[in-house]
């Protein structure tokens, strides 16, 4: 049997911050949920998960978004109402999102910060290494960047966490690393800095969201000092774990999108439209019109 230890078995979706960049629209919908075309972002985190031999998924919801949770859920009363009407593809798309993989959840009392929501997983996660993903964030990759990360893991048995560069500008707005590239897209990392003024960063390689960590970050955040606004922040916790145990960066193949941002979300619609065959060609030739028609 192999040791727990060395493999990355569970998954862990922070989705119970505010979504306060996404008003009105997540007064009483959960971000998680807006639709990536017909998909919603949760979903296709969880479909990344799975991708990457996961089983289980635990979900951090809070107050007004036990919606992501059922999600999951079978629907059975529609599933034969679409069957009897001869939907069988659409009962199928319904069917398919509850048989994707173990769900379970838990809360988060209030929204402390993603170091806080990840503790909040400690009984459920045991003493075992995991995945964060964070249920805003999307990758769009041939290999899912879940499966990227974990054969890091696999070969280093240490943290990973996905980087990606970035401009100048956007520097101050992501958690930061230093390191040394010891191999093609990976980084053994010395340093990691919460969002720092430019002068101040050690490089250009932004943290994105998703990370492997090993159990021994939760002693970590659970010693951490609240920062701003009372939260926990998890690349502190990081940071103090790359000194004590080491932490490898993984500069991950794919695209990644931030679906919590109004942008980012518009971005990713595109993006997955233009992958949908059936979609691509009108919206190639709506977009056409539009650029031609100077409304753009
Ligand atoms: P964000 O900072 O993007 O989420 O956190 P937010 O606070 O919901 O968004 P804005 O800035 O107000 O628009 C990244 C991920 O971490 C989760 C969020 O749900 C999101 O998926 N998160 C954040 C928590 O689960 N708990 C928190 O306390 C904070």
């Amino acid at each position: 049997m192999s040791n727990t230890k060395n493999v990355v078995r569970k998954a862990v979706i922070p989705a119970a911050g505010l979504g306060t960049r996404f008003l009105p629209a997540t007064k009483s919908v959960p971000k998680e949920l807006l639709p990536i075309v017909d998909v919603p972002t949760i979903q296709l985190i969880v479909q990344e998960v799975v991708d990457a031999g996961i089983d289980t998924v635990i979900l951090v919801t809070a107050k007004g978004k036990s919606k992501i949770v059922d999600h999951f859920d079978l629907f059975p009363e529609l599933e034969e109402k679409l069957e009897r009407e001869g939907k069988h593809d659409l009962a199928e798309k319904l069917r398919s999102t509850c048989n994707m993989v173990k769900v379970v959840s838990i809360r988060q009392g209030e929204p402390r910060g993603l170091g806080h929501a990840v503790l909040c997983t400690k009984q459920l996660v045991g003493d075992e290494p995991f995945v964060v993903l964070l249920g805003d964030d999307l990758v769009d990759a041939k290999v899912p960047c879940t499966k990227q990360m974990v054969d890091v893991y696999s070969k280093y048995q240490k943290s990973v966490v996905a980087l990606m560069e970035v401009d100048d500008s956007d520097v101050p707005k992501f958690g930061i690393c230093g390191g040394k590239e010891i191999e093609p897209r990976v980084v053994e990392l010395d340093k990691m800095v919460e969002k720092p003024k430019l002068v101040d960063a050690p490089s250009k390689m932004a943290i994105v969201g998703r990370y492997i960590l090993t159990p021994e970050i939760f002693d970590m955040l659970e010693s951490t000092p609240p920062g701003k606004g009372g939260e926990i922040q998890l690349t502190d916790a990081m940071a103090r774990l790359m000194k004590s145990q080491g932490f490898y960066g993984y500069r991950f193949e794919g695209k990644r999108y931030d679906a919590g941002d109004k942008f980012g979300f518009l971005q990713a619609n595109i993006a997955y439209a233009l992958k949908n065959p059936e979609i691509r060609p009108k919206l190639m030739d709506y977009m056409k019109s539009v650029v031609e028609s100077g409304e753009a």
